[in-house]
């Protein structure tokens, strides 16, 4: 029997990842929204392309938890973009009672699920899944670092004219504009890029990761990031679903890790069939450290603000 995978939220991020897991074959999916039609209807386009793509991955679109149920890993994905004239804590409220919903009517009926949080304010998002799902912090996490990696793997390929794929990058911190990308730790074939890339340029790149997310709003005007986002998030559910012990920058709940206490943010993790299995502490300079404690307390501060 295949793998199941309910993703929540049928949106361009939800809608896009749907995509890449049925036509890579690698698990049956559930996709479900509130909106009436739209996961039957993409679903329905989804299957039809299944003979084309030589796939025998399954996909439902459903209005209905019930179809949800015994999942193995829950994607969610449900929620609301920023709009003009919307304040940052009227996103996390509103996006809070959605993950909210979705979690308590998603963890009932796949209690042995992975849950993976896309939504933003996703460290928040996740600490509310984590909460409302009562998992082990290791079954609940967020996606945001392998992103923002891959958006500075991507500026450094280009700066160097090399392969993105010969570019490891990292990126720690929360999934906002205080993230914390990580030069030290970036390299091309094992060749640190402080030794390729002078330090100004190096600044550059840093922070153009760290709004590579408000660029694409900016460009697209009336939505943000999805082909990339859903990239990311099949990245995470591969390593799952195939218990590929993957080291990953994801949102995990550290309890003690980095000096932070009760709270999500990204890290590298050891991504396998049981979740975060491992999180994986490097040795940071001071610089580094300070970075990634402002970064943990503007988290905090969003945590703080809806009580939970
Ligand atoms: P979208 O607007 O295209 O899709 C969101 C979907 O959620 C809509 O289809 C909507 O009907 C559905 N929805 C709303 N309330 C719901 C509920 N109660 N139950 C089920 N479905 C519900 O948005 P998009 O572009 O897919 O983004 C989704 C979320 O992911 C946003 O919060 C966005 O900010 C976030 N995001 C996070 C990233 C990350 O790196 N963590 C990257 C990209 C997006
Ligand atoms: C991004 O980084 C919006 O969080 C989303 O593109």
């Amino acid at each position: 029997m295949k793998k199941k995978v309910s993703v929540i939220g049928a949106g361009n991020v939800g809608a896009s990842l749907a995509q890449m897991i049925v036509q890579s074959g690698i698990a049956d999916v559930a996709l479900f929204d509130i909106a009436d039609g739209v996961p039957e209807g993409k679903a329905l386009d989804l299957s039809e392309a299944c003979p084309l793509w030589g796939s025998s991955s399954s996909i439902v679109g459903t209005n209905d938890y019930a179809h949800t149920a015994d999942s193995d890993v829950i994607v969610i994905t449900a929620g609301f973009p920023r709009k003009p004239g919307m304040s940052r804590d009227d996103l996390l409220n509103a996006n809070a009672k959605v993950v909210s919903e979705v979690t308590e009517k998603t963890s009932k009926v796949s209690p042995n699920a992975v849950i993976i949080v896309v939504t933003n304010p996703m460290d928040v998002m996740a600490q509310v899944s984590l909460k409302v799902s009562g998992f082990d912090s290791f079954r609940v996490m967020g996606m945001g670092g392998i992103l923002d990696s891959a958006r500075f793997r991507t500026f450094v390929a280009w700066e160097l004219n090399v392969s993105p794929e010969d570019v490891e990058a990292l990126v720690l911190g929360g999934h906002g504009d205080l993230m914390v990308p990580m030069p030290r730790f970036t390299t091309v074939k094992g060749v640190s890029i402080t030794e390729l890339i002078s330090k100004e340029r190096i600044d550059a790149l840093v922070e153009r990761t760290r709004h590579g997310g408000a660029e694409i709003v900016a460009l697209l005007k009336t939505g943000s990031a999805y082909y990339a986002p859903a990239a990311a998030t099949y990245q995470m559910v591969k390593a799952i679903l195939f218990d590929e012990k993957r080291m990953l920058p994801c949102a995990a709940y550290l309890n003690g890790e980095y000096g932070a206490n009760g709270i999500y943010t990204g890290v590298p993790v050891m991504l396998g069939s049981g979740g975060v299995e491992k999180i994986v502490e490097l040795n940071l300079n001071e610089q580094e450290k300070a970075d990634f404690e402002k970064s943990v307390s503007a988290v905090k501060s969003l945590v703080e603000k809806l009580n939970l």
